[in-house]
């Protein structure tokens, strides 16, 4: 058996009411074994009560994402084949990398705090313990590296929608790899290759989102987090977004691999906020004000400059 805190997770979930012996006798193992592996499960925050005639049954989640959840994840996914989970780390985004030779397949490193997490354009990437989440992913596409603007395009998609699912809020892309809630960025992802040849060895993609209130990320201009910003009657479970974002994420990395940005376009420009509106574009030191038109099939973002002339942006900072 994989794991058997996992198999009787499972059960929990998939059942409304199970007995300890009937998870004992499908698991194949003793009442003991199932009363102690529950008890771990308790401890990671997992509520698990029980009632008499009917058995036990969960009644509440983990505050924090679960690592047996997680665990539970990747053995069920077509994708990952492994988890790094830990609860301090410099960067998942630099453990990510220092472990490319140890994995052959896609894995990813999650990480309960960063001390020294980082943003694009080397910015620092606010990580307090249990606050956000702090997720590397590493993929092997074997494509070439001009590719990885469109691979953008989808794994923001798979963010947005993932948040909106689970947390019933409606977010936005702000191109290139920003997730806003009206107005403030709530997560923000990086994409990181180790190529050669022009051939992309690895992707490295690593994603922060602002889960829970907290003074480090409320004090930076234009964040939030994801407490603030939804209803506070909706349940907060990271078990259920880990898994809708995986999900997502791995349905919109296998249509990247397969289909051209054109076939997710619509879908993409729905969830734009960057159109109809004067943007300040900042590349390659040079900073001007422009208004965004359209996205081309390549992804790159065509803007209307000040002076009339239409230019097509590749990477840049943008300010709403
Ligand atoms: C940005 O908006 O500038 C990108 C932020 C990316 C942050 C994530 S958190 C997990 C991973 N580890 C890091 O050090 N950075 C990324």
């Amino acid at each position: 058996m994989s794991n058997m805190k996992q198999e009787i997770l499972k059960l929990l979930k998939n059942d409304r009411f199970i007995s300890g012996q009937e998870m004992a006798d499908r698991l194949g193992v003793s009442r003991t074994a199932v009363w102690k592996n529950m008890n771990a499960l308790k401890r990671e925050g997992y509520r698990i009560e029980s009632v008499t005639s009917k058995g036990y049954h969960l009644t509440g989640h983990p505050r924090y994402i679960s690592p047996t959840s997680l665990e539970m994840l990747v053995a069920q996914s077509e994708l990952f084949s492994h988890v790094e989970y830990l609860p301090t780390i410099g960067s998942t985004q630099i453990e990510a990398m220092q472990k490319l030779e140890h994995h052959d397949g896609a894995y990813m490193v999650v990480a309960e705090e960063q001390t020294n997490g980082r943003g694009r354009f080397n910015r620092e990437w606010a990580s307090p313990k249990n606050r956000g989440l702090y997720l590397s992913l590493v993929l092997r596409p074997n494509i070439p590296i001009s590719e990885i603007i469109r691979f953008n395009l989808f794994i923001s998609l798979a963010i947005s929608k993932s948040i909106d699912q689970a947390f019933r809020i409606e977010s936005g892309i702000k191109w290139p790899n920003d997730i806003y809630i009206d107005k403030r960025k709530v997560s923000g992802f990086l994409t990181e290759v180790v190529s050669e040849s022009g051939v992309i060895n690895a992707i490295i993609c690593g994603i922060g989102i602002n889960i829970f209130e907290d003074e480090d990320i409320m004090d930076l201009p234009n964040a939030t987090s994801i407490e603030r910003e939804m209803d506070v009657n909706v349940d907060m479970d990271l078990d259920d977004f880990m898994e809708k974002l995986i999900r997502n994420i791995e349905h919109y990395y296998h249509r990247f691999l397969n289909e051209p940005f054109s076939a997710i376009r619509e879908e993409w420009k729905s969830r734009a906020i960057v159109f109809n509106k004067e943007l300040r574009i900042t590349e390659t030191g040079e900073s001007y004000m422009a208004k965004a038109l359209d996205i081309d099939d390549e992804g790159f973002l065509e803007v209307l400059d000040r002076t009339g002339e239409i230019r097509k942006v590749i990477s840049a900072d943008i300010e709403l």
